[in-house]
């Protein structure tokens, strides 16, 4: 039976093995898929074990996306562009790095009924996901990007990876038309402290944490009258993603799909 895992820490919270197990499932592969907590010095003995295909392959997510690169023997464009790698492949005897998160979040923007393109977004926070954000946001066309997080440094970073990006001191906030919180604010039900805008309309806020399914910073947007989203349909299609390298069959999403990752 074929092994795949999601490694990363904190791992608990992960809903990746139950979606890739049901999916194996209804697909009939014979394949288990678990996670694994790991340290920064286990990340290189681990990937070692999928060039061996002790392993077939895996899931990177917080704080590794980054880390594994250098064990890895190609990376996808996208992974190149944003130096985020969180699936990884065995093909042809290379280890390949690829970032699933780009489809996974352009996928659920496509879904909303909102047009980016033009638009100015501005996101809070500079974590492991942000890079891919930025590269889907600059493919639909995006007119401006700006960035605020706590640790101005993490939002400069990002400024050497990709061009055109603004940045902005947290605690301040700049006209948008769509906000995006990448912090990890929410996931413990903590409050952002911003004194959001109460005027226009046709605004989106979007988090990045689907569980709780609403956030504050989700509740704030919904209070004000403008259009919300959380992330849990970018984590449904960047596993989807995932999937098709690893098995080359599209899986299924519907309602029992998004059902499956309720439980709050
Ligand atoms: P990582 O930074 O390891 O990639 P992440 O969960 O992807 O982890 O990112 C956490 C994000 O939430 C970071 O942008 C972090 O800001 P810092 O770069 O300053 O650490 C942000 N964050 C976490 N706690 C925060 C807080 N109390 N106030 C503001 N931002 C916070």
């Amino acid at each position: 039976m074929k092994k795949y895992f999601v490694i990363g820490n904190p791992i608990d919270h992960s809903l990746s093995p139950k979606l890739h197990n049901w999916w194996l499932k209804e697909n009939n592969i014979d394949a288990r898929y678990d996670k694994i907590k790991l340290e920064d010095h286990e990340i290189k003995n681990f990937i070692l074990n999928i060039k061996e295909q002790k392993i077939a392959g895996c899931n990177v997510t917080v704080p590794f996306k980054k880390t594994v690169i250098p064990f890895l023997d190609k990376l996808s464009p996208e992974a190149e562009q944003t130096q985020s790698v969180n699936t990884i492949t065995f093909d042809n005897g290379d280890l390949v790095g690829h970032n699933t998160d780009i489809a996974g979040f352009d996928t659920a923007i496509k879904k909303l009924n909102f047009n980016v393109k033009g638009k100015k977004v501005l996101i809070l926070g500079a974590g492991g996901v942000v890079p891919s954000i930025i590269f889907a946001l600059k493919n639909m066309h995006v007119q401006e990007i700006t960035i605020s997080n706590r640790t101005r440094e993490k939002a400069e970073n990002l400024r050497d990876l990709f061009n055109n990006l603004k940045i902005l001191e947290w605690g301040n906030l700049t006209d948008f038309h769509m906000i995006i919180n990448a912090t990890s604010l929410g996931l413990n039900n903590e409050i952002i402290n911003l004194d959001f805008p109460s005027f226009g309309n046709d605004k989106l806020f979007y988090d990045v944490i689907y569980n709780p399914h609403e956030t504050s910073f989700l509740k704030i947007g919904k209070e004000l009258g403008y259009i919300t989203e959380n992330g849990k349909t970018m984590f449904v299609y960047q596993a989807l993603e995932a999937f098709k390298l690893w098995h080359k069959i599209e899986p299924k999403v519907n309602t029992d799909t998004f059902k499956l990752l309720d439980h709050d």
